[in-house]
């Protein structure tokens, strides 16, 4: 890898030694991330409240909200966690949710609702094909009770990046509540409240803010948080209850994951340095164009086209080549410093590499040299997909 510059300073590879993660979280974390988990805190102490409140602020400062109307419930567990706390807790037992599916997150959502008891309407557009403001329109149009639409920001799976504006545009204009799982793109992509006043989100600490697996948190109006009393079906899942209790205590309900908080506040801290959602997304953006432009030098074709690439991670199709396998190629790139993440197409075969986390393009250029080198190893001469595949593309022509 002679001609490959090193990553800079500020993006060195990990101090002990263990691979990139190329994956959408768990991601690769800074060491001040990490060394700030050396601390022990008591989570009923004064500290660990000022330390809650802070992370509350930070992630409100995300939003653009000038008026005051939201607020964020951090709730202990993993993403899905937090999803099906949100809905539980914002649609109410009489509520119906228009689920909008393009890949597995749409779908969990869908049987968490079931799950919950909760009415629904599920649009399924198979494994990316991305959900459009006109069938959104057109549902509401044709049922009534409908209350709440759930849309997916960044669909992980595929990658791609939903139209959250129109989809926004259909459901506001028709008086339902949006919910978003923004799970993938949160502190990347924006979100503010001042272009799309959504009802709730979702994201967890794993994802675009750098921090480490814990915990995730809901940011939602606050008029959204009071109604929610009542509704949830579960004591540890209720957000409302989290939220009142928060607002008077200052303290998590029940055992925070105190170090996740401490490394998390890091994360926020080094996100605000950097220059905010703008600027993580300009970073992670040129991470994918400079992968993604090396990957097809190579060969290897998208599943979508540029225009609706996320810069959160990006689907690319198998080589038609048989000498290509993928567990083959996945143990060569981990032996090169990189873990990059199995493919979800149904269709046809596919893997995905990540584009967040703690690393800039120097190492995204280290990424597609090892891709090479591991191709070469194989004796695969040309990483061109099948027909299937290309076909298979031609469904999104938007
Ligand atoms: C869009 C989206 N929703 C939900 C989840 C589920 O989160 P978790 O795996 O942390 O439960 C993920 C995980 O990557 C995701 O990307």
């Amino acid at each position: 890898m002679a001609d490959i510059p090193p990553a800079s300073d500020a993006f060195a590879p990990p101090r002990l030694g263990e691979p990139y993660l190329l994956t959408p979280g768990p991601l690769t974390t800074a060491w001040e991330v990490k060394e700030a988990m050396l601390k022990d805190w008591g989570s009923w102490d004064a500290d660990f409240r000022a330390m809650t409140a802070e992370l509350r602020r930070g992630l409100l400062a995300l939003i653009g909200d000038d008026r005051g109307e939201y607020d964020c419930v951090p709730m202990q567990g993993s993403g899905s966690y937090c999803v099906e706390a949100m809905l539980g807790s914002f649609v109410p037992r009489d509520g119906k949710v228009l689920v909008l599916a393009n890949g597995a997150y749409g779908l969990r959502a869908s049987a968490t609702l079931k799950y919950l008891n909760r009415a629904q309407v599920l649009i399924d557009k198979g494994d990316y094909l991305p959900p459009r403001g006109a069938e959104v329109a057109a549902a509401l149009d044709a049922d009534p009770k409908i209350t709440h639409v759930l849309a997916i920001h960044c669909e992980t799976s595929s990658g791609i990046l939903n139209p959250v504006g129109e989809i926004a545009e259909a459901t506001l204009s028709r008086g339902r509540k949006l919910l978003i799982d923004s799970m993938s793109a949160f502190g990347a992509v924006p979100l503010e409240v001042r272009d799309i006043p959504w009802e709730a989100m979702v994201s967890s600490a794993n994802k675009c803010i750098e921090g480490v697996p814990g915990f995730g948190f809901v940011i939602a109006k606050k008029s959204a948080l009071e109604a929610a009393k009542g509704n949830s079906h579960s004591l540890s899942l209720d957000v409302h209850a989290q939220w009142a209790a928060m607002e008077k205590t200052g303290q998590w309900r029940f055992t925070p994951p105190t170090h996740v908080v401490a490394a998390f506040l890091q994360a926020l801290r080094m996100h605000a340095a950097e220059g905010g959602v703008a600027a993580r997304g300009a970073r992670y953006a040129r991470n994918r164009d400079v992968m993604v432009a090396g990957m097809r030098e190579l060969g290897f074709e998208t599943l979508l086209d540029d225009r609706w690439l996320s810069p959160i991670i990006v689907t690319f199709f198998c080589p038609a080549d048989p000498k290509f396998v993928f567990p083959d190629f996945y143990d060569r790139m981990k032996a090169k410093g990189f873990i990059i993440y199995p493919g979800k197409l149904t269709v046809v075969d596919s893997f995905r590499v990540g584009c967040i986390g703690r690393m800039d393009e120097h190492v995204m250029r280290r990424v597609v040299q090892a891709a090479r080198e591991a191709l070469t190893e194989m004796g695969v001469t040309s990483a061109a997909p099948p027909s299937e595949a290309l076909a298979e593309r031609q469904k999104l022509v938007a």
